[in-house]
């Protein structure tokens, strides 16, 4: 072997080395900090870095192969420095971490949570009570046209329910037969009746709309709660019944249910519903059995089919079971007042 390729070896071997000791895959971090300048020090170092002793192997080298060995060493001194400066900058990178170390153990952020509005708990709970009672919930249009709002349901056209001071009545679709903002849910009875054949039993939940003046028990926009019972045999006797489970099950603890006389167009005979609980006794809502009018309005034979239906007020019986004295809070959006729910 001549001196040349004894040189040549050995700044091979320091290459190998070194990359293996700087490789990108050594770990980085603190530990890793000494462990490279250990490296520095052994490949580089000015006074017993190997490199160094290489350097001195060169004045063996043959006057006529001392370019070559030269170059060769430069190049091998600039491979070596290159890994050097990557490893320092990784170690580098790791000290000053982006962000603070995590500390599992210490308590979390909370996240604030929200939860349904009472009306809308109030809506499904009721869902849900009815359901068990074999009530399917349906949904019907907030706007209306004249016959689901009053024809279908006896209120021929001269009756003060449709007067216009009594009704929200769309601007756009005047005409002979003006839409109108649904003033009750009773108009998702006719809607179901026109599209099924009885026995039925559902109920209807949404938004009814009436030019009332908001006081603690009326607002402009409130919510309605329908429901309709059609199958053979049905008497007053079973829309008691329904109601007064209906309202041990939301309301809780014993219940009682009155019916007072009262007129709607489209039940005969109509009540009054109200329900006592805690001492005190309130209006719910109407009911009664189905008007043969009605029946008659929706294609059903009266002779042969029977039914009740009753509607409340949503906002009334929330505020019965949540004990809010005026309806008008549920529509503040007061978060201090909502969060209580
Ligand atoms: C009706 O709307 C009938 N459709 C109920 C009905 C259905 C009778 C089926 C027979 C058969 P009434 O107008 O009384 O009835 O309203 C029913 C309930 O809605 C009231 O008892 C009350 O609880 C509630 N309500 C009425 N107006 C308002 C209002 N402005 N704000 C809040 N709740 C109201």
């Amino acid at each position: 072997m001549t001196a040349l390729d004894a040189f040549l070896a050995e700044l091979e071997r320091l290459r190998s080395d070194a990359a293996a000791a700087l490789d990108s895959a050594v770990p980085t971090g603190v530990a890793s900090a000494d462990a490279v300048e250990a490296a520095r020090v052994e490949f580089l170092g000015a006074r017993s870095g190997r490199l160094k002793a290489i350097q001195k192997l060169l004045g063996g080298v043959p006057a006529a192969d001392k370019p070559a060995a030269g170059r060769h060493f430069n190049e091998t001194k600039a491979a070596v420095a290159a890994l050097l400066a990557a490893a320092q900058a990784r170690v580098a990178a790791a000290a000053t971490p982006a962000a603070p170390p995590l500390d599992v153990t210490l308590p979390g952020t909370p996240v604030p949570r929200g939860h349904l509005h009472p009306l809308t708990q109030t809506i499904r709970r009721v869902q849900e009570i009815m359901g068990r009672l074999g009530f399917e919930s349906v949904d019907g249009p907030e706007v209306e046209d004249q016959w689901h709002n009053f024809e279908a349901l006896a209120i021929p056209a001269e009756h003060p329910a449709r007067d216009p001071l009594d009704n929200f009545y769309l601007a756009v679709a005047r005409g002979s037969d003006p839409l109108l903002l649904r003033s009750q849910t009773s108009t998702v009875q006719i809607r179901v009746m026109e599209g099924r054949k009885p026995p039925l039993r559902i109920v209807s939940l949404g938004r009814v709309y009436r030019p009332d003046t908001a006081d603690a028990t009326h607002y402009p926009m409130f919510h309605q709660v329908e429901g309709l019972l059609i199958e053979p045999g049905t008497t007053m006797a079973h829309l008691k019944s329904v109601l007064r489970l209906f309202a041990s099950s939301f309301l809780g603890g014993d219940v009682h249910v009155r019916f007072r006389p009262s007129f709607f167009p489209f039940t005969e005979p109509s009540v009054e519903v109200d329900m006592e609980w805690g001492g005190r006794w309130v209006e719910m809502g109407g009911a009664g059995m189905v008007d043969p009018a009605v029946l008659a309005a929706v294609g059903y034979d009266p002779a042969e089919v029977s039914g009740f239906a009753f509607g409340l007020g949503v906002e009334r019986i929330a505020a019965r079971r949540y004990g809010v004295a005026d309806i008008r809070d549920f529509f503040r959006n007061d978060v201090r007042f909502l969060s209580q729910f």
